[in-house]
């Protein structure tokens, strides 16, 4: 009997036990996020961090000290400028924590704070009905402005020549078949790049087009059929070249309108 007992006592203690951990953990993995005095004072943490936590349920805390804090926003800090003030003056925030949990969570706060929502939540702030930030224009590190080094002449003369016969390539919108879409509809793919430097890999093109220093046409396939195409890759350089001066199609437009 006083076994039993003693067996449900410490069930309960261990149970009490666990949930006290989680807490604890739960508790130990909140963000804090050090504001300087000015935007506390015009309440510029209460504006944006709801926003935040609306879009993405995750919850940051301000802190005025910048003690035991996990990032901060200041004038003077090193790290990632995000908006300035109407006198130009750069906000930047800095982490200061390496808990990895943590550190997830703020990456996700600064991808927010540079995208449209985060944007518009620093814009729209408002102090006594007067803006007060502007956010800051970001190169996207991953975005990188690739340039094309091929004759752009010469890879619309390749593209008249070859590819009309299928696609529209050129503001002659009554060239090509149907079943082949636009160059235009083709640039406004976020991968156009890779379809066009890999077009020749992909049927119908595989038994038409030649690539001088790689693949014969239907080497390995059915005999050709249609006259063959042959590039070389300064071709399909210059073909690159040339699609990526094409102002890409707006797919809200019509179908018919390439
Ligand atoms: C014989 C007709 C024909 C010719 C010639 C032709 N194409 Fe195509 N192309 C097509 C068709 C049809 C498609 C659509 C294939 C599909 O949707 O599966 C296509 C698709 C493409 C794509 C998209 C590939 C992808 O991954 O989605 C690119 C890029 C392309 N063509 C570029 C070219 C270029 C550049 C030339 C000239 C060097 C050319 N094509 C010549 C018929 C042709």
């Amino acid at each position: 009997m006083f076994v039993k007992i003693l067996d449900k006592i410490l069930l309960i203690f261990f149970s009490f036990l666990i949930i006290f951990f989680q807490v604890k953990n739960a508790l130990s993995e909140e963000v804090y996020l050090h504001f300087p005095e000015e935007l506390l004072m015009i309440e510029f943490d209460k504006h944006i961090l709801p926003r935040f936590k609306f879009k993405t349920q995750i919850s940051i805390k301000s802190k005025k000290t910048s003690e035991n804090t996990d990032l901060s926003i200041d004038l003077k800090n090193e790290g990632i400028s995000i908006f300035s003030d109407l006198n130009g003056i750069v906000y930047k925030i800095e982490k200061t924590t390496s808990d990895e949990i943590k550190l997830n969570k703020i990456e996700k706060f600064i991808d927010w704070l540079r995208s449209p929502s985060g944007i518009s939540a620093i814009e729209g702030f408002q102090f006594n009905g007067a803006s007060m930030f502007k956010a800051l224009k970001f190169e996207k590190q991953n975005e990188k402005e690739f340039v094309f080094e091929g004759d752009i002449k010469n890879g619309l003369l390749v593209s008249q020549k070859h590819c009309k016969r299928c696609h529209v390539v050129d503001d002659n919108a009554f060239a090509g078949i149907d079943s082949s879409p636009s160059f235009h509809a083709m640039r406004s793919f976020e991968d156009w790049e890779e379809r066009f430097r890999a077009f020749w890999t992909v049927s119908p093109h595989l038994n038409v087009i030649s690539i001088q220093e790689v693949y014969d046409a239907g080497s390995k396939l059915s005999p050709v059929v249609i006259a063959p195409i042959e590039l070389s890759l300064d071709d399909i350089d210059d073909i690159l070249s040339y699609v990526s001066k094409i102002k890409p199609k707006d797919l809200g437009k019509p179908i018919n309108f390439w």
